[in-house]
C-alpha cells in the first residue's frame, strides 16, 4: 500500500524510539530511510527498521553515545561513534567533513565503530548540496568471495559520489560492489525462482543458479570488483583501525554487541580546483550531453547516475505516496517492537 512520506517517516520513527533509541537519532535515521524508500531503494527502506529495532532494543546499538572528534591534521579527522546508529554517525561525520574541505579544501574524515549507515549515497548528496564533490565508503558483512576464492571475506562494501551542477540537479552514484544484493537473492529464495550465474557461488567457490546453495556473493567485474571492494575495506577498515576484511562483525551475529564497522569521508572543494562556476557549468554540460545521445537498443535514454532514483521519488509523490509492503505496513503500525528473528542467524541459512 502506499503511504505518504509523513506517514512512513512517522511509524519507523515512533518504532525505534519504542525500542529505546533518542528521539533525535530515531528522526535522523528515519529521515535518511525514508530519502532510500522513496527513491525506490527499498532494500535499504522500511524493511530494516525491525532489525535495528531488535538490535536496539537488545543493546548491539548504544543510544545515548559520546562521539569523539579527533582532529588529524588540517584536512583530516576520526570521529569515534560509540556504536551509535550508523545513519546518525555518517551524518556527523559528513558534517564535519563539509566545514573541513570548506576550510581548508580538503577533507579526509573516518568514522569508527559505528553502526550500519544504510544507503549511503545520502551522505555523497550532503557535500553536492553544499557545493562539494564527496566521495564516500562503507564496509558491511563479509558475504563476497575474493575472485577465485571460496570463502566470503569482503562484505557488499559499496561506494557512492555525489557532484553538484549549475541547476537542480545532483550527481549521485551509489552502488555495492558485488552483483547483487544479499536480499535479492532471499527474493529469488522466496519466490522459487533461480538466480543468474553471475550473482553468487557455492561452497566450493563455483556459480550456482540455485538461491538456497548460495554460500558467497560474487564481486562486480571479477577481479575489477575483487579490487574495489578491497579499496572500500581498506579506506574504511584497515586505515581506521577497526575490525577489516573477514574480521568485520556480521550483521546477524550477536544482536547484543556494537557492530564497530568503519565508513570514510573524502570531500573536496571545487574552488580549490577549477573553480566552483566553471565545475557546476561543466557538470550541468555533461548531465546534457549525457541526456541528449541517442540510447542503445532497448534503452529509453542515457541518465546520469541519481537522476533514475528522483525520477522514482518523484513519480511515487504524484501517485499519492510511497509503496510499502502490507505486512510491514502492519508491522510498523503494531505495538510490537521486533519478533526476535535476526539475533545469531545464520544469513546464508534457508
Ligand atoms: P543499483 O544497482 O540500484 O544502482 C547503482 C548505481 O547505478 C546507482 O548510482 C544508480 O544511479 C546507477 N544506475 C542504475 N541504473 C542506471 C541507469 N539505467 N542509468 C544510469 N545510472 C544507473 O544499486 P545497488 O548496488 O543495488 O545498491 C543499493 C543501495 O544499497 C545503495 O544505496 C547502497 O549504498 C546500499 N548499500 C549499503 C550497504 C551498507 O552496508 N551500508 C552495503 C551495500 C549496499
Amino acid at each position: 500500500m502506499r503511504l505518504s512520506r509523513d506517514e512512513l517517516k512517522t511509524l519507523m520513527k515512533n518504532k525505534m524510539m519504542a525500542a529505546g533509541l533518542s528521539e533525535d537519532h530515531a528522526e535522523q535515521t528515519s529521515e535518511i530511510l525514508t530519502w532510500s524508500h522513496e527513491r525506490g531503494y527499498a532494500s535499504h527502506g522500511a524493511v530494516r527498521v525491525e532489525y535495528y529495532s531488535e538490535r536496539i532494543f537488545k543493546g548491539g546499538i548504544t543510544t545515548n553515545p559520546t562521539f569523539t572528534w579527533k582532529e588529524t591534521g588540517p584536512c583530516s579527522g576520526i570521529l569515534d561513534g560509540d556504536n551509535a546508529i550508523g545513519y546518525v554517525v555518517a551524518k556527523e561525520g559528513m558534517i564535519k567533513a563539509i566545514e573541513m574541505a570548506k576550510k581548508n579544501g580538503v577533507a579526509v574524515v573516518g568514522m569508527s565503530n559505528m553502526a550500519h549507515s544504510g544507503s549511503i549515497g545520502y551522505y555523497s548528496e550532503m557535500a553536492a548540496k553544499e557545493d562539494l564533490v564527496a566521495i564516500t565508503f562503507c564496509q558491511s558483512d563479509p558475504m563476497a568471495v575474493p575472485y577465485g576464492g571460496t570463502e566470503p571475506y569482503y562484505g557488499t562494501n559499496p561506494i557512492s559520489f555525489a557532484a553538484p551542477t549549475a541547476d537542480d540537479r545532483t550527481v549521485v552514484f551509489d552502488m555495492a560492489t558485488t552483483v547483487q544484493a544479499w536480499g535479492k537473492i532471499l527474493d529469488k529464495r522466496s519466490q522459487g525462482a533461480s538466480i543468474p550465474a553471475d550473482w553468487a557461488v557455492d561452497e566450493k567457490g563455483a556459480p550456482v543458479t540455485d538461491p538456497h546453495l548460495v554460500n558467497a556473493l560474487l564481486p562486480i567485474a571479477g577481479a575489477k570488483g575483487y579490487g574495489l571492494m578491497m579499496m572500500v575495506d581498506i579506506f574504511s577498515g584497515v586505515l581506521l583501525g577497526v575490525p577489516f576484511g573477514k574480521h568485520v562483525s556480521s550483521m546477524y551475529h550477536d544482536l547484543s554487541q556494537g557492530r564497530c564497522l568503519g565508513q570514510m569521508h573524502i570531500v573536496m572543494d571545487p574552488a580549490r580546483f577549477v573553480g566552483l562556476e566553471t565545475f557546476k557549468k561543466s557538470m550541468s554540460q555533461v548531465c546534457d550531453e549525457l541526456n541528449a545521445m541517442t540510447p542503445a537498443p532497448g534503452f529509453d535514454k542515457v541518465y546520469y547516475p541519481g537522476e533514475r532514483a528522483v525520477m522514482r521519488r518523484d513519480k511515487a509523490m504524484e501517485a499519492g505516496g510511497i509503496e510499502v509492503v502490507d505486512e510491514l505496513v502492519e508491522y510498523l503500525r503494531s505495538d510490537d517492537i521486533h519478533f526476535d528473528r535476526y539475533d545469531h542467524k545464520n544469513r546464508f541459512a534457508d
